[in-house]
């Protein structure tokens, strides 16, 4: 069975492609490396360097696959406050494109990787898929655009879909003994900068007035190894046309102080940190309730925070 895995240059994309090779599939891969790095795609996997706005390359892409993980994107909260077009063209239109070449080539399976950011600013933490989602940006904005297109797109077309809704991924794999890093630039996201921090570069805490015990963001946080082994599982369950949601983090909240005491525990050094002020876009709480996950997929994290902190320490400082 051959997987064509869009944003496979990327960092969960590429994670994609190494445990989909290491379980026995055949991979395609769509990226056009504005964002992802092509030196994380193995040799014997069919690389097509082209964008996903692009018909002809996806049209390419798609040929000799049977289904389709669907990563590439854009997928900064704060950058899509600055870029709402950049971020309804690639994410909105791009997923109309791949489903229209889809259809024309007749395949029908596919895992959509959505986003928490569709909840917004949610009543219910944890939150369920039930919840209606209200985006506080135009990320989330776009995400959940493209989740009501696949909804639409089963029902008229008869197309099996998952939107996983990813919470915050961390973490990173270790093939044969290298490590596949998340590599972003820049790096916006919390635990990569709080491994960067130094005494003259300390790592911001944006906003600690939220309205939460300690006064810090609360997000749930997931290893991308277990967050892959969902897809795996989501794909492995399309079947009907149908169209579901599905949560995919840990199940548990940190607040951003609790993630930076965590890190000082597994690293065994004391995290330079400055108070500052709210990040644009940002909710207060962001927690999944897995139970969909659990009863759907059978799926339900293996891996810890400290998991995850360890791992992404160890991908960014190579530790022999
Ligand atoms: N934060 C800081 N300092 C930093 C970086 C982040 O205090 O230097 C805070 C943020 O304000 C936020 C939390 O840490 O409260 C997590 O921020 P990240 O940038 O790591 O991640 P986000 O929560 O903004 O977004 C991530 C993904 C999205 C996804 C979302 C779902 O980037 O794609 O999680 O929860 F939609």
């Amino acid at each position: 069975m051959r997987i064509l895995v869009t944003g496979g240059a990327g960092y969960i994309g590429a994670t994609a492609v190494a445990i989909l090779l290491s379980k026995g599939f055949e991979v395609s891969v769509l990226d056009d490396c504005s964002t992802g790095h092509k030196d994380s795609i193995p040799e014997n996997v069919r690389f097509i360097r082209g964008s996903i706005l692009d018909s002809t390359a996806i049209e390419d892409a798609l040929t000799g696959c049977n289904a389709v993980m669907h990563f590439a994107g854009k997928s900064l909260v704060s950058e899509s406050v600055e870029k709402p077009d950049l971020y309804r063209n690639v994410n909105i239109e791009g997923t109309r494109l791949l489903l229209e070449q889809m259809q024309y080539m007749g395949l029908k399976k596919i895992v959509f990787s959505s986003s928490a950011s569709t909840y917004g600013d949610p009543a219910i933490s944890p939150t369920p898929e039930t919840q209606i989602g209200i985006p506080t940006n135009p990320y989330g904005e776009s995400k959940l655009a493209v989740d009501e297109m696949l909804a639409r797109e089963s029902s008229v077309n008869g197309i099996s879909a998952i939107s996983l809704r990813y919470f915050n991924v961390a973490g990173a794999i270790n093939i044969n003994g290298q490590w596949l890093a998340e590599r972003h630039n820049p790096e916006t996201h919390l635990i990569p900068m709080v491994l960067r921090s130094k005494p003259d570069e300390p790592v911001k805490i944006f906003g600690t007035d939220w309205p939460t015990p300690d006064g810090t963001c609360i997000r749930d946080y997931v290893h991308v190894i277990d967050l892959v082994d969902a897809h795996v599982s989501a794909l492995n369950s399309l079947d009907a046309p149908s169209h579901t949601i599905i949560n995919v983090g840990g199940g548990i909240g940190y607040s951003v102080r609790e993630v930076i005491t965590a890190s000082s525990r597994a690293l065994g050094y004391d995290i330079p940190t400055v108070d500052a002020s709210r990040r644009q876009g940002d909710p207060a709480i962001l927690v999944a309730d897995i139970s969909r996950a659990k009863s759907l997929l059978n799926w339900e994290p293996v891996r810890n925070l400290e998991d995850m902190v360890r791992d992404t320490a160890h991908s960014i400082h190579p530790v022999r």
